[in-house]
């Protein structure tokens, strides 16, 4: 598989089979991932991996969390800016539609909705967690060089068959998954990102995410 096919290949997978990763196999795909680039070389991401009763123990611990406080802990560092403003607001709601709509979830059944959003606390049935954690320290910079160390990690997996999705959801869970991680004051989860094989059979594998058109976001001067 080539870059380029990797690229347009890979969609966020959100129903998995109960297939395992191997641990040598999670190695090979780190190993991969830590040739992306980062400002000054800092390389500034850590990350943990969970699988098995480590798993279970990270989403028993944030389940509880959310029961008890629904509204989360994400603190400052908010997944999107609030509000958000056009063309923002638009592609979300369109993505989310369409994503209900793979599952024939109507718009007014807000039950089935957060169930399905639910499922992000299950790794969507994905065997490994994967949580990403930065220095809160870090500034812009580092996290946006964090997003190339995901990304690449995520061409790594599906160059070998594996699916992924990466899932801010677990950021409403930072506080909790902090002190379950026993991380130093200054270090902070960012987010996480489930890992395994795509469920083929799933209807909400289905969904391919619109993209705007290059014209749309780029500009040619001097050619
Ligand atoms: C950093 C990041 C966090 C994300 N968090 C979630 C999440 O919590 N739950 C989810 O279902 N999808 C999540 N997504 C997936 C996006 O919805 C998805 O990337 C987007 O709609 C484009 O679709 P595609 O990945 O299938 O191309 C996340 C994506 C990124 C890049």
């Amino acid at each position: 598989m080539n870059v380029s096919d990797a690229i347009r290949q890979r969609s966020s997978i959100r129903a998995f089979t109960p297939t395992e990763v191997p641990e040598a196999l999670l190695r090979e795909l780190l190993d991969v991932a830590r040739h992306a680039p980062s400002g000054g070389n800092l390389q500034p991401w850590k990350v943990i991996a969970v699988a098995g009763d480590e798993r279970r123990a990270v989403i028993d611990a944030v389940g509880a969390a959310l029961r008890a406080n629904p509204q989360g802990e994400i603190g400052e560092r908010r997944v999107y800016p609030d509000p958000l403003w056009s063309p923002y607001r638009e592609r979300r709601h369109e993505v989310g539609e369409a994503l209900y709509a793979t599952l024939g979830i109507a718009r007014d059944d807000k039950p089935a909705r957060y169930r399905q959003f639910a499922r992000n606390l299950e790794f969507f049935g994905a065997p490994v967690g994967l949580f990403f954690v930065i220095d809160a320290r870090m500034g812009h910079g580092q996290w946006a060089h964090l997003g190339m160390f995901m990304q690449t990690l995520a061409l790594a997996a599906q160059e070998r068959g594996l699916s992924t999705c990466m899932q801010e959801y677990w950021a409403q869970g930072r506080e909790t998954l902090k002190r379950h991680f026993a991380l130093p004051e200054q270090e902070m989860i960012y987010c996480a990102m489930a890992l395994g094989y795509a469920d083929p059979d799933a209807p909400v594998n289905a969904l391919r995410a619109s993209r705007i058109a290059v014209e749309a976001f780029a500009e040619f001067r001097g050619f």
